[in-house]
């Protein structure tokens, strides 16, 4: 069978990102142009600065992942597009950047839901791993429990009612003065700290997820403690949240019967949640987490997950537009 080359495009938020994959899983290139330390200027992502990087980036990423990857434009089979969820402007320019490639190449335009992406980061660190799967899905705009049916067939179980994950990392280390992006710095300090602060954890009786209680008690007990140990609020708040995910993935597993657990997202790059997964193990869950580069927004998942949808015969049109609030 001829192989199939997908090109990947992703500019959702703060990283443009081109990457050329072979037949779904083989990354041939992945390039990653980050404007992390202009948005540091501002302690977060300023959308309108975000979309104008993209617009000079886009260009330039896009001929080095071909370079790297050893291909011309004509090798080109599908070319894939992130079109939501994200900033409006973000998504426009890497869509609108696919939809002219794929128009003068005369190749195929499939348009990928971010969300789909990162579950799809996955297939490329282990190439055995095939749906169906339940996916914790934890960005710095969702936190979700997925059950991954098939390739392109998801059912949420369950998501955050307020703030995602991410975000109240973010905000978290903003407040005790961390800086931008706060999930790798909390993880960071915590790996100091002990977990002796109580905080306060949210339940429901089905699978969602509330993060903005813990974030404000965080912002209190700082507010109330300057002096508060940092390395232990950290650890403690870590502590706090991923309890919470543990719970409700156990719940999920006695619903679905389902014993694989996906990890997803940019906080599965946390050090701690990642280790807490991985005693599922000794419960006889089989645990997968996609590997450090692949957890944070990436092109080589936008391709991967593409690909899949390219087999399955979804493919899209030039009338594809970015829709900021996409659900999977
Ligand atoms: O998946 P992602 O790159 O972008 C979205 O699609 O949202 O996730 C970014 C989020 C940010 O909130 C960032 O602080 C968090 O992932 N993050 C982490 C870590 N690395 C990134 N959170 C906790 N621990 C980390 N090591």
């Amino acid at each position: 069978m001829k192989d199939i080359i997908t090109l990947g495009i992703e500019s959702s938020c703060d990283e443009t990102a081109v990457s050329v994959v072979k037949n779904g899983r083989e990354v041939l290139s992945n390039v990653i142009n980050t404007q992390i330390p202009i948005h540091t200027l501002y302690g977060g992502v300023v959308p309108e600065i975000a979309s104008r990087n993209h617009i000079q980036n886009i260009s330039a990423v896009t001929k080095e992942a071909i370079k790297q990857a050893n291909i011309k434009f004509d090798d080109i089979d599908v070319v894939a597009v992130t079109y939501g969820p994200g900033l409006v402007g973000a998504l426009l320019v890497g869509l609108s950047y696919a939809k002219a490639l794929s128009y003068a190449l005369q190749k195929p335009l499939v348009g990928v839901n971010h969300i789909e992406g990162h579950i799809a980061a996955n297939y490329i660190t282990y190439k055995e791993l095939e749906p169906e799967f339940l996916c914790m899905m934890m960005s710095g705009g969702n936190t979700q429990i997925v059950q991954v049916k098939d390739y392109t067939q998801f059912e949420l179980l369950g998501k955050t009612r307020d703030d995602a994950i991410g975000e109240a990392f973010d905000k978290v280390a903003r407040v005790i003065e961390l800086g931008y992006p706060g999930g790798p710095k909390v993880d960071k300090l915590a790996q100091e700290g002990k977990p002796t602060i109580e905080l306060p954890k949210t339940h429901f009786d089905n699978l969602d997820f509330s993060f903005s209680g813990i974030k404000t008690a965080v912002i209190n007990l700082h507010h109330k403690n300057p002096d508060i140990n940092k390395a232990d609020l950290c650890k403690s708040f870590e502590k706090s949240v991923t309890e919470v995910l543990i719970e409700n993935i156990k719940k999920a597993i006695d619903i679905t019967n389902i014993k694989t657990v996906v990890l997803a997202g940019g906080v599965s790059a946390n050090s701690y949640i990642r280790n807490e997964f991985l005693q599922l193990q000794n419960k006889g869950i089989n645990v997968y987490m996609p590997e450090m580069a692949l957890c944070t927004d990436n092109a080589a998942m936008i391709a991967c997950a593409g690909y899949y949808n390219y087999i399955n015969g979804k493919i899209s049109d030039l009338s594809l537009n970015a829709i900021p609030d996409l659900k999977l």
